[in-house]
């Protein structure tokens, strides 16, 4: 009886924190493992829609308190558990993922950003449709599109897209090897009532894009550059830590005078000021005058951001 007092206390503890983040934002986590006081377990907000995560076994045998104590504080309409390892402690490539409210025909919903919105759909892989922990550079982003062309490179969802196009880019090129992600993509340019221009989506290796661009000597006014830490594509294979500076360098090659380049990876061997420090010196080699703007992990509704395996990120906002 006293765990579940304590998860409840420690749940409406962690939703007061994010207060600020919810007047604008219906999507954001909710528990971040231990500095939450919930070691190995997340929760994210999509709307009325949660995601509960055990990265650790640290509170598998409370989880009945711990989903008592989410449907008594925050009721809701649908929320599904995933377990990221299995019974031997061993992380889950595809975790088993268990509906504990509501049906599995309503895993999905649209949620809100700042000004966009973006449909999700909790049971559709491990990743819903919206990386949370970007938020911040899409807020930082849509600021500074204005008038300018923006490419979205390793676009998934498109959600860069959207909030280029929301604060006024004049296009935002999506460059994403998958189709299906890519389809996602245009479903949410239409809920945000953004035309798709001509150019806008490009399915294809981000790489050979880059190249094609500056062959043609296509520039642009800001660059996203967020790719997976892994990747295979016709018989060749992307590492982060080998393969990133060429993708900065290719990018920076391709940006207009006072452009920016947002680069980002969830790798945790990477840190805000080894992503950061490392790519200036590569954009430096086009532009001398290149700095920094900032660089940071992820936002607030993250506390601990660097300390644990399944909540890193290292962002770097580079200007010319
Ligand atoms: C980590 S996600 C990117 C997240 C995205 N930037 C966001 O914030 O929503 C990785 C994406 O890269 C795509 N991808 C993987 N290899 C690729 C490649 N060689 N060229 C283009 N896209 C690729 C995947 O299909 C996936 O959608």
């Amino acid at each position: 009886m006293e765990k579940s007092t304590n998860y409840l206390t420690l749940l409406k503890r962690a939703i007061a924190s994010r207060a600020v983040i919810a007047e604008k934002n219906t999507a954001y986590r909710l528990v971040n493992g231990t500095p939450d006081g919930f070691p190995g377990l997340t929760l994210d907000r999509y709307g009325g829609h949660y995601q509960l995560q055990f990265f650790g076994p640290e509170l598998l045998a409370f989880r009945a308190e711990i989903v008592a104590a989410i449907e008594d504080t925050l009721s809701p309409e649908f929320m599904v558990t995933k377990f990221r390892l299995n019974p031997s402690g061993e992380t889950l490539e595809t975790p088993l993922m268990v509906v504990e409210i509501g049906s599995e025909d309503n895993a999905a919903t649209v949620v809100q950003e700042g000004d966009c919105l973006f449909h999700v759909n909790l049971l559709d892989t491990v990743n819903p449709g919206l990386f949370l922990d970007m938020r911040d550079g899409r807020e930082e982003v849509q600021k500074r599109s204005c008038d300018r062309d923006i490419l979205n490179l390793f676009s998934y969802t498109c959600s860069f897209g959207v909030h280029a196009r929301a604060g006024g880019a004049t296009l935002a090129v999506n460059v994403d090897i998958s189709a299906k992600i890519l389809d996602k993509g245009r479903e949410n340019y239409a809920l945000n009532g953004s035309e798709v221009l001509p150019g806008e989506f490009f399915r294809g290796n981000a790489r050979e894009y880059l190249e094609w661009c500056a062959k043609k000597e296509k520039k642009f006014g800001g660059i996203v550059l967020d790719p997976p830490s892994f990747a295979r594509h016709k018989g060749t294979t992307f590492r982060i830590r080998d393969d990133l500076q060429g993708l900065v360098s290719l990018a920076a090659s391709l940006l207009e005078p006072n452009g920016f380049l947002l680069v980002s990876s969830n790798f945790s061997g990477f840190s805000p000021k080894s992503i950061a420090e490392a790519s200036l010196a590569t954009v430096r080699s086009y532009s001398s005058n290149a700095r920094l703007a900032w660089a940071h992990g992820q936002g607030s509704d993250f506390p601990g951001s660097g300390t644990m395996k399944e909540s890193c990120l290292s962002c770097a906002m580079i200007l010319v």
